[in-house]
């Protein structure tokens, strides 16, 4: 058994003795794994030094979104959006995330109404007028991860689909108030699924969010349709991405046998999806990319 030294410098590289740094926070996790709850692990926790460097990543993230947001429009292929992706991104000296990762073949995913999510973008792939897609960026600046995505309309969609996305960015904000230290991943679960099913829709159980930062899919796994009080204690220092896939039918999904990649809704409805990375702080949550 070894026990670190209380007088031994902090695991987080404050280079503070670790009784004046980390060692209450361990002690206080170390209580509520007792009471049998599901607590992260030290190599969940961000130092300051990798928070910095994910926060620059992000600025390219979000930089990239905004390049695609001011051109997205009827008439434009998912491959010039994957093309922008790929030379913006290049631009800050950053690579895209999702380019061969595991076997990814584009520098971004577009998902455009039934498809749920990781819609391959492909030159005879047209955004035409009703339209609605998610563009889910993810960058990688030094090694450092960032990771968001978001909704775009396409001309006149009708209200049902605009209600969506409307509803999805908004179960997307009132998980982000769920964010604090001490809480749980499951109180913001179960904000996102309550407004989602208030507003008759269901939010897909089988894909989730992740943790992020220092790899680009990092535990824990994050649900959700989780209820209060359950999954993971969140803690100041954990990153993870809030990115709920909401359907205006069934929940059930599947994904395309040819390429492997492409979900979709069992019952051919549209989907929406809002993603953005946050970080558990000391009184709250900062969000990080968006
Ligand atoms: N960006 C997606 C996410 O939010 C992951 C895509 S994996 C890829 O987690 F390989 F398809 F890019
Ligand atoms: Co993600």
């Amino acid at each position: 058994m070894h026990f670190l030294n209380r007088n031994n410098p902090c695991w987080c590289g404050s280079g503070l003795k670790y009784k004046k740094c980390h060692y209450d926070f361990d002690q206080k996790i170390a209580l509520y794994r007792r009471q049998g709850h599901i607590v992260p692990s030290q190599d969940m926790i961000k130092t300051q030094s990798q928070i910095h460097a994910i926060r620059e990543s992000a600025k390219v993230n979000v930089a990239v979104l905004d390049y695609v947001a001011q051109r997205i429009k009827e008439g434009v292929t998912t491959q010039e959006i994957d093309n922008w992706v790929f030379e913006q991104t290049a631009k800050y000296h950053a690579t895209p995330a999702p380019l061969n990762f595991e076997g990814y073949p584009k520098s971004v995913c577009t998902s455009i109404n039934e498809v749920v999510c990781h819609g391959i973008p492909s030159p005879d792939v047209v955004l035409k007028d009703g339209d609605i897609v998610n563009v889910d960026c993810s960058t990688n600046l030094n090694g450092y991860y960032s990771d968001s995505s978001r909704m775009f309309c396409i001309g006149n969609v009708s209200p049902e689909k605009r209600k969506l996305v409307d509803v999805t960015k908004e179960c997307m904000e009132l998980g982000l108030k769920e964010v604090k230290p001490w809480g749980f991943l499951g109180d913001m679960a179960q904000a996102v699924n309550d407004h989602a099913r208030a507003n008759g829709f269901r939010v897909v159980v089988d894909i989730g969010g992740h943790g992020v930062g220092v790899e680009f899919h990092e535990d824990p796994w994050v649900s959700y349709v989780a209820r209060k009080g359950t999954e993971m204690l969140m803690v100041p220092g954990m990153m993870f991405t809030i990115e709920p896939m909401i359907n205006m039918g069934t929940e059930e999904v599947y994904v395309d046998e040819k390429d492997d990649w492409t979900v979709y809704t069992a019952d051919g409805k549209p989907s929406a999806q809002w993603e953005i990375q946050v970080l558990v702080t000391e009184d709250g949550h900062e969000v990080i990319c968006w």
